[in-house]
């Protein structure tokens, strides 16, 4: 167990719309080899708290959510010795509740993604190179699957810069890369959804799988498909991250300097190897 004052790394991924991590002091570039390929972070530090930035679309966001190598991206994070994870997420609302501008930190998610590979463990057909305990059939619990500690610090954060904040929230995952259908969204609702997104599944469930720490910050940049007056379109969404910019990055600023310290939630124990590098 980590000792109270010893820091674990923090990673964040930057989702649409947070591309640029020079804000990170000595902020420099590192690859990681994964089992899955090779992943480019931006390791660098916030006083005393190590962190490590990924871009989850790459470069010039040309990455589509359905392509993104969640694997190595969450391996990379693990191996670089990151334990927490605070993703942050363009998203649409579902529920007419949650304005666009409003930072929703979801507490629970609805697949309805296909065709993306959702696990580490894939019994005897996980690659050889894997540690042992990858190659048995896991079931890994979802009762909370975004870290509760790190959403209070996120919520108390967004709320200190004067932002609407919705402290819990059912994401709803697409496959994409198109935008939903207005019986899609009508379903989602009534099924208990509050905000869409593209990239929270299978991320959030990898990062679980290996014991790490997850919370979203979701930013809301439309009303989904059918609430919306107007068709939708990815300029929109871009443009709205674009206005919200140094309001994520301030609410990444008041939370980093304390993530990384003892954790008290129960994130861990769903991975028992996770104090092993799992390289
Ligand atoms: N749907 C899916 N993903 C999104 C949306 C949306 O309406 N807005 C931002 N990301």
């Amino acid at each position: 167990m980590h000792s109270p004052t010893r820091r674990t790394a923090v990673g964040i991924i930057g989702g649409t719309g947070v591309y640029d991590p020079r804000w990170l002091e000595g902020a420099r570039e590192e690859t990681v080899t994964t089992p899955f390929g090779a992943v480019t972070l931006t390791a660098g530090r916030m006083g005393e708290q190590v962190v490590y930035f990924l871009n989850r679309h790459g470069p010039g966001h040309a990455v589509p959510p359905h392509r993104v190598n969640y694997r190595a991206n969450l391996w990379a994070l693990r191996a670089a010795g990151v334990t927490r994870v605070i993703a942050t997420a363009a998203v649409g609302a579902v529920n007419r509740a949650m304005t666009p501008g409003s930072l929703v930190l979801c507490d629970s998610f609805l697949d309805f993604t296909h065709g993306r590979v959702p696990t580490f463990f894939e019994g005897q057909a996980a690659d050889p190179a894997l540690p042992d305990r990858f190659r048995q059939v896991v079931h890994t619990d979802m009762t909370e699957p975004y870290c509760p500690d790190l959403r209070a610090r996120l919520a108390a954060a967004g709320r200190s810069t004067g932002a609407p904040v919705v402290e819990a929230g059912t994401y709803v995952a697409t496959e994409g890369p198109r935008f939903e259908s207005r019986a899609e969204i009508a379903a989602f609702a009534r099924l208990g959804g509050d905000v869409v997104g593209m990239t929270g599944v299978p991320e959030v469930v990898l990062a679980r799988e290996l014991g790490m720490c997850y919370a979203t910050v979701a930013l809301v940049t439309n009303y989904a498909a059918g609430i919306s007056p107007a068709p939708l379109t990815h300029a929109e969404v871009l443009e709205v991250m674009a206005r919200h910019q140094e309001r994520l990055r301030a609410v990444l600023g008041q939370v980093l300097p304390e993530a990384g310290l003892e954790r008290r939630c129960a994130c861990a124990t769903t991975d028992p190897g996770w104090e092993e590098d799992p390289a």
